[in-house]
């Protein structure tokens, strides 16, 4: 690799590197945002009940797979596949990580852009200008939406121009405990105010009867949203990690911290709904909750003006400006991918391609800010439905043409004996059989 190419590459200063900013991408707005709506449409526990399913038992064996490919090639998800595979043909799986990863980051920079508006929001608010609170929290004024996809997209292109730097990993080791702790806090108010018991209920006691192919499907995409799977950071991001770090361990510690944040979101958001349901906002339509994107962004603030004087406005800022950070990390990795794989397949320079690829990316972004119903539609198509298939493809991918002891080879290189150890020969059962087979079964059927 050349002194240029590797520069513009970047690497990880350590293991820590890694796995801050591999939770960072983890950690988003599909853990605070994305995994409550969803609960909240498919019957509460039951859905928490298969998506923690789903996450441990087939998204944690496909991201060691991602990150085993990633970091066997050095490259980006299309090069890949391209330098693993004799046949050509297998770069369309990367290209389709990479398509999916721009579509979702077009619409992550709108929902990203309200956590900014929503800062100011709690800023008007606690100065007693209600109008002006109402008016820039307004989501479906395109204009408003346009200008905060702007400005969040102005701050992923940043960083991704000076490349993934200390700052940003400094950052996100301060800002995630910061966000656990007002998690935990926020939960603790919540869940002793008497008009919250019903949603902890409905979160808590799953109703195993609501378990139906439409909700494995939703709990099935969101695992993979959310832990970044199946559009390609992960690969690369494996891309950057050293050789001798140990990739199951790394993989099960960014697993387990995405899922923890995701089940503190839910305890907080689904009793919250029903709080925010005594202080006036309607939260349920045609007998079933609703759900749709901009759902938690009513539902907390609400819960920040029930706080009340200061504290509520203090809370308020803080929370959504942590929540403005966490999908900042995410961004970060969504953006990496179209970058990486123009640089190191056509050589420019990482500062122009971020520009011009986040620039285009935008353009997407500021067609949806004017037409905000696209973001379901745009969820469904790429996150949904995407990245299951693309996880699918990567496990075939991996067992019948690169080949599982090509993988064990790369695994061992930190993680002596890996193949003959217990998690080794599950991990081989699960990448070869059980991860393609459930996913294409889900898959299925839901079309179905
Ligand atoms: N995992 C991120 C979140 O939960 C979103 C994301 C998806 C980031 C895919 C990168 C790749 O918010």
């Amino acid at each position: 690799m050349s002194q240029t190419e590797s520069t513009d590459r970047g690497n990880w200063n350590s293991k820590l590197g890694f796995i801050l900013a591999a939770a960072g991408s983890a950690v988003g707005l599909g853990n605070i945002w994305r995994f409550p709506t969803e609960t909240a449409a498919n019957g509460g526990g039951a859905f928490l009940i298969v998506y923690l399913i789903c996450s441990f038992l087939i998204g944690f064996p496909v991201m060691m797979a991602g990150i085993s490919i990633g970091r066997r090639t050095n490259k980006n998800p299309v090069g890949a596949f391209k330098q693993l595979a004799s046949n050509r043909l297998y770069i369309l799986i990367g290209i389709w990580a990479v398509i999916c990863g721009t579509m979702i980051l077009s619409f992550y920079t709108v929902i990203a852009g309200w956590t900014f508006s929503y800062i100011i929001e709690e800023i008007f608010y606690g100065l007693g200008l209600q109008h002006w609170a109402s008016w820039i929290s307004d989501t479906e004024n395109g204009w408003i939406n346009a200008v905060f996809s702007v400005a969040f997209m102005s701050c992923t292109i940043a960083i991704i121009r000076s490349g993934v730097s200390d700052g940003i990993e400094r950052a996100t080791k301060v800002l995630m405990p910061m966000l656990l702790v007002i998690l935990v806090a926020l939960i603790g108010y919540v869940v002793i105010h008497p008009d919250s018991s019903e949603g902890l209920a409905m979160y808590l006691q799953p109703d195993f009867s609501k378990i139906n192919a439409d909700l494995i499907f939703a709990a099935m995409g969101q695992a993979f949203f959310s832990l970044s799977l199946g559009m390609g950071a992960i690969i690369t991001y494996g891309s950057y990690l050293d050789k001798k770090e140990n990739i199951p361990q790394v993989a099960a510690m960014v697993t387990t911290f995405d899922v923890l944040v995701a089940f503190l979101a839910g305890l907080l958001i689904l009793p919250a709904m029903f709080m925010a349901q005594s202080s006036g906002i309607s939260i349920f339509q045609d007998g079933a909750l609703v759900a749709g994107p901009e759902l938690i962004f009513k539902v907390l603030p609400s819960l920040f003006h029930n706080l009340g004087g200061t504290l509520g406005t203090v809370v308020g800022i803080t929370f959504f400006a942590l929540l403005s950070m966490a999908a900042l990390t995410s961004t970060i990795s969504l953006l990496e991918v179209p970058v990486s794989y123009v640089i190191d397949e056509h050589g420019y320079k990482r500062k122009k391609v971020a520009l011009f690829v986040g620039l285009f990316i935008l353009l997407i972004s500021l067609f949806i800010s004017f037409k905000v119903s696209l973001i379901g539609t745009f969820d469904f198509i790429f996150s949904q439905a995407g990245l299951p298939v693309s996880g699918v493809l990567i496990c075939l991918f991996l067992s019948y043409v690169w080949k599982v002891d090509n993988a064990f080879d790369e695994i061992e290189s930190g993680y002596e004996n890996f193949r003959h150890t217990i998690l080794g020969k599950v991990w081989q059962v699960f990448i070869m059989f059980i991860c393609p087979v459930v996913i294409l079964y889900n898959l299925v059927t839901s079309f179905l």
